[in-house]
Parts: structure tokens; C-alpha cells; sequence
């Protein structure tokens, strides 16, 4: 079957094979090999598995084609600008409390994204989150502030201009949706401090 190379990341290679999606977590030749089969195993499995869960949730996401349990995943081809390059346009303020909406979803089902970057964001008729390759199941407030704080990162360093209305107007609607947003908001406070005294340290 023909395939044509759409995008390459650290971890993988995205290939579009008719309509889907075939996303390809290639080897890693620096990593020890039984490693790696495991890494790329997990990853891929991981990924697999939230898809379907989001898929019973009717979660904004690609729906899971097939998946080998080893290194491929097939999905649904989504159409549409990343957020990296949407936000720059008029119109952020609501882009972003539907992003900060949306993890509150993410979070009240128990799964923490672990890459919540604007590259790992699709705006179609509505904004849809993909590469959950990192992400896992957790109730607690610690993995949560950590996924927010990641967020605000990632928008500090691509969309330096505007990040923290852009952060605000997330957490603002977060707040609205998530369970127990109070304890978790406090947990980021505690990691945004953590994480200026680790950089600090590391100066
Ligand atoms: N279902 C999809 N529909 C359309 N485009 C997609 C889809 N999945 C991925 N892409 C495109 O491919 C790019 C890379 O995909 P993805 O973020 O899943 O991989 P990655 O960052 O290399 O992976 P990982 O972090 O798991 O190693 C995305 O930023 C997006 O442009
Ligand atoms: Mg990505």
C-alpha cells in the first residue's frame, strides 16, 4: 500500500495510508534494544488503549483503527490547522478555554495526557487532542498540576506573545469543569515553585 511521510517526531514517523493515519514509533539505534522494544511497546500500547477509552467517552480525539501492541497504530485522519499554528490568529481567548475545558474532561475521566503542547492539537469543527502515546490513568492532583503546568510551558515557549492570556483563559475554564480544581490549582502552585527552584539549581 502506498504511503506517504506526513511528519517525523523523536519517536515516530506519521504516515498517511489512504484515509488514516499509520503512526510508526520506529527504532531508537542508541537505545539498548531490548529497551526500546519496550519503550516503543508501551507507548504504542498506551496510546492505543486511550484511544479507545476516549472513543466511549466521545472525546474530541482520532478514532483507534488498529493497533499491533509492538510499534503501529492505524487511526482516523483528522483535518484541520494544529493549534500551534491556529493560535496566532484572532480568536485564541476562546481557543484556549475550550483547551482548558477540555483537559478538565481529560482529568474527570481519570487520563493525564502527559504532552499537552499546541503541536498535539487539531482545530477541525472543534479542537481535537492527539498523541497520547505518554499519556496514563490517574486520579491524582499531583499528575493533574503537572499536565496543566506542562501546558503553560509549552505555551511560554512557542507562543511567547500571548501565553499568558492564553494560560489564563485555560485555567479559568478548567477550573469551572475539573473535579476537586481548588486542590489541583494549589498542587500547580507547588510544582510552578518547585520548578523555579530546579531551574535555579540548575543555573
Ligand atoms: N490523527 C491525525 N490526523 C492528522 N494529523 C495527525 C494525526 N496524528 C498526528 N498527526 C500529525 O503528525 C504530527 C506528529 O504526530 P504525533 O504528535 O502523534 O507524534 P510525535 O509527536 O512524533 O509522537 P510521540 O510524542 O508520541 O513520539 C502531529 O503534530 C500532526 O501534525
Ligand atoms: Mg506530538
Amino acid at each position: 500500500m502506498y504511503k506517504k511521510l506526513i511528519a517525523q517526531g523523536a519517536e515516530a514517523k506519521l504516515f498517511l495510508e489512504e484515509d488514516n493515519i499509520l503512526k510508526n514509533r520506529f527504532r531508537k539505534t542508541y537505545r539498548l534494544q531490548e529497551l526500546d522494544n519496550k519503550l516503543r511497546g508501551s507507548r504504542t500500547r498506551r496510546e492505543a488503549k486511550v484511544l479507545e477509552k476516549l472513543a466511549t467517552i466521545n472525546f474530541p480525539a482520532p478514532k483507534l483503527i488498529r493497533d499491533d501492541e509492538r510499534e503501529n497504530i492505524a487511526m482516523e485522519k483528522l483535518n484541520g490547522k494544529l493549534i500551534k499554528d491556529a493560535l496566532n490568529d484572532s480568536g485564541y481567548k476562546n481557543m484556549c478555554a475550550e483547551i482548558g475545558k477540555k483537559i478538565a474532561i481529560l482529568h474527570n475521566n481519570s487520563i493525564i495526557h502527559g504532552d499537552l503542547t499546541t503541536s498535539n492539537m487539531i482545530l477541525s469543527k472543534e479542537i481535537y487532542f492527539i498523541d497520547f502515546g505518554l499519556s496514563f490513568f490517574s486520579d491524582k492532583a499531583e499528575d493533574k498540576a503537572v499536565d496543566l503546568h506542562l501546558l503553560k510551558e509549552a505555551l511560554e515557549s512557542k507562543h511567547y506573545r500571548i501565553w499568558e492570556e492564553c494560560f489564563k483563559c485555560a485555567l479559568e475554564a478548567y477550573k469551572k469543569d475539573a473535579d476537586n480544581s481548588h486542590e489541583t490549582l494549589k498542587r500547580l502552585e507547588a510544582v510552578e515553585k518547585r520548578g523555579r527552584y530546579r531551574a535555579k539549581k540548575g543555573s
